[in-house]
């Protein structure tokens, strides 16, 4: 037992999420520089999924294979262990985002300065929000022109709804950009242009001593300034509350020029959350728990078609995971051993005999495996917080080969299973509907289907706004509105009811027509 309390005091598993371009990858390979995980910049290849490449999804396909590798990345840095879960940064992926923040513990934010809180930002955060997820804050690009500290504040509080503390405020920007003063520990660091080597703050607690214009000139008084609106404006930083997601730290800084990367690491490490334990619908579990418990948030096909195999990647929630013991699979209620689970050092993949709370393994799955299935040593459990979110764009999908009706069905659920989309069918109809948040998805489960099952579908327009699971107390209500709505009613593939809304009127309609029904955009959660 105090050999696992201490592997997990160890560990931290966080994403970082950010609009695509914001300096996510930049900002990860630092990271990793840090932790001597990789030797020279560049070292990360793209994970991010290129712009130009929106009509080009087999490409965009390739890369996800590629990502693989990418996917977890663990590493060792001052006594800790960092497990960093990466995430997709096209918008189209952004389903396989929410649910890799189902397997982190805390997250970090990167905003660029010049563009503020951007669309895809806002999307995210907001998932972290519904969990009370711990989230820092990085502004990047300071070595460029960009928005002012104040108005970026203001606008992380108003769009973010985050309340935010500043824990280090910039000295200046673009050109004239000087440092940061980290508030934090009180250390003043200067920005030298081009320059990657680290150096450490000068001790700075007063920063009232004339000394700072020696470093400074014109810019302390400002600094001076600035840092006593900062004092009488925003509250003190307390970790509870950190912890608690309610206030959410602030550090400035360039990735690109290895500038704040370092801090921001730092104090991470000091204030981030230790692998948390997880709701389940039967009990919450606790990480120091002796026995295995985790859970399925992801799962990778294999990109050779002639490998219909895949990777699910566990999240390891109590216990301690140990290679070829028989587990119990929750769902399909029997046992499975796993001979070469994977671990994620870095970049590189190795079969690994022990895994501990908040790391994350990669069992070899020949289809047993669906997202949000739970792992344990023979306890019924099943993981709370893999919900589904209503997908924003639906087609009826219809079989354009009669002969090969069974393996379009198959590959259907199969792909559904892996979460590239979601599937629903008409209640009345029983016509099948492919629901996913980008247009790439149409395309690339009509090539999966094609290459991997030897299906062919075809697609075809459906007027729908969005899918809103629904519950109610009220029998009467529930039945009135399941007898006049029955041709709007789906099922999800768990079996749940969802009504396909057709406009934002409907839903409005629906709402108000029938005030004991509650509906909701996520299979799960309340929206805030
Ligand atoms: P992403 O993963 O969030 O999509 O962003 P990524 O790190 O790829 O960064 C996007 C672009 O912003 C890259 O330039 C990167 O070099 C640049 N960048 C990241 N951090 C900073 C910074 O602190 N200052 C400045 N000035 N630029 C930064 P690119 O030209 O699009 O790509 P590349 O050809 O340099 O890779």
């Amino acid at each position: 037992m105090a050999n696992i309390k201490k592997e997990i005091n160890k560990r931290r598993t966080f994403a970082i999420i950010s609009h695509p371009d914001a300096g996510k990858t930049t900002l990860t390979e630092k990271l990793l520089l840090f932790g001597g995980a990789i030797q020279v910049a560049g070292a990360v290849k793209s994970n991010k999924i290129k712009k130009t490449a929106t009509s080009d999804w087999m490409e965009i396909e390739r890369q996800r294979g590629i990502s693989v590798a990418t996917s977890v990345m663990g590493f060792e840095y001052s006594d800790t262990k960092i497990n960093i879960l990466d995430t997709p940064g096209h918008q189209d992926f952004a389903e396989d985002t929410f649910r890799t923040l189902t397997a982190v513990d805390s997250v970090v934010v990167v905003i660029d300065v010049a563009k503020g809180v951007e669309p895809q930002t806002e999307k995210l955060v907001k998932v972290c929000r519904m969990r009370n997820t711990p989230i820092i804050v990085f502004i990047n690009k300071l070595d460029r022109e960009g928005k002012d500290g104040f108005e970026l504040m203001d606008e992380i509080e108003q769009k973010l709804g985050l309340h935010v503390t500043p824990l280090s405020w910039p000295i200046g920007m673009g050109k004239s950009f000087k440092g940061v003063y980290n508030i934090y520990n009180e250390k003043l660091n200067l920005f030298t242009p081009n320059k990657q080597t680290v150096e450490e703050g000068i001790e700075f607690s007063d920063i009232n001593n004339p000394e700072l214009e020696s470093y400074l000139g014109d810019s302390a008084g400002t600094l001076r300034e600035e840092l006593e609106l900062v004092r009488g404006v925003y509250p003190g930083f307390e970790k509870q509350k950190y912890l608690d997601g309610e206030l959410s730290p602030v550090f400035f800084g360039s990735a690109l020029n290895n500038f704040g990367v370092k801090e921001l690491l730092d104090t991470f490490i000091e204030i981030a959350p230790t692998p948390l334990g997880r709701e389940a619908e039967q009990r919450f579990v606790k990480p120091d728990e002796d026995k295995f418990t985790g859970f399925v948030f992801k799962i990778h096909a294999n990109m050779d078609p002639n490998h219909r195999d895949r990777i699910a990647f566990v999240r390891v929630v109590s216990g301690v995971f140990k290679r070829n013991t028989p587990y119990y699979h929750v769902r399909l209620d029997r046992r499975i051993k796993f001979a070469s689970p994977t671990a994620f050092m870095a970049q590189k993949k190795s079969v690994i005999d022990e895994v501990f709370p908040g790391d994350i393994v990669g069992l070899h799955d020949t289809g047993n495996f669906k997202i949000g299935d739970t792992l344990t040593e023979g306890e019924v459990l099943k993981f709370k917080g893999i919900p589904s979110f209503s997908p924003e764009l639906f087609k009826y999908v219809e079989n354009a080969d009669p002969m090969k009706s069974k393996q379009l069905a198959k590959g259907l659920v199969q792909l559904s299973d892996e979460g590239v989309a979601q599937l629903f069918t008409g209640k009345h109809t029983g016509r099948k509907i492919i629901g996913t948040v980008g247009a790439l998805q149409f395309e690339v489960i009509q090539y999966r289907l094609l290459h991997e099952y030897g299906a062919k579908c075809r697609y075809e327009p459906i007027t729908l706004y969005k899918t809103a699971w629904f519950i109610s107390d009220n029998k009467e209500q529930l039945e009135d509105f399941r007898k006049r709505k029955a041709t709007n009613i789906a099922l999800d593939k768990e079996g749940r009811e969802v009504f396909m809304a057709e406009s934002p009127f409907a839903l409005q309609m629906a709402r108000e027509k029938y005030p004991d029904i509650k509906f909701y955009f996520t299979s799960e959660f309340e929206e805030k």
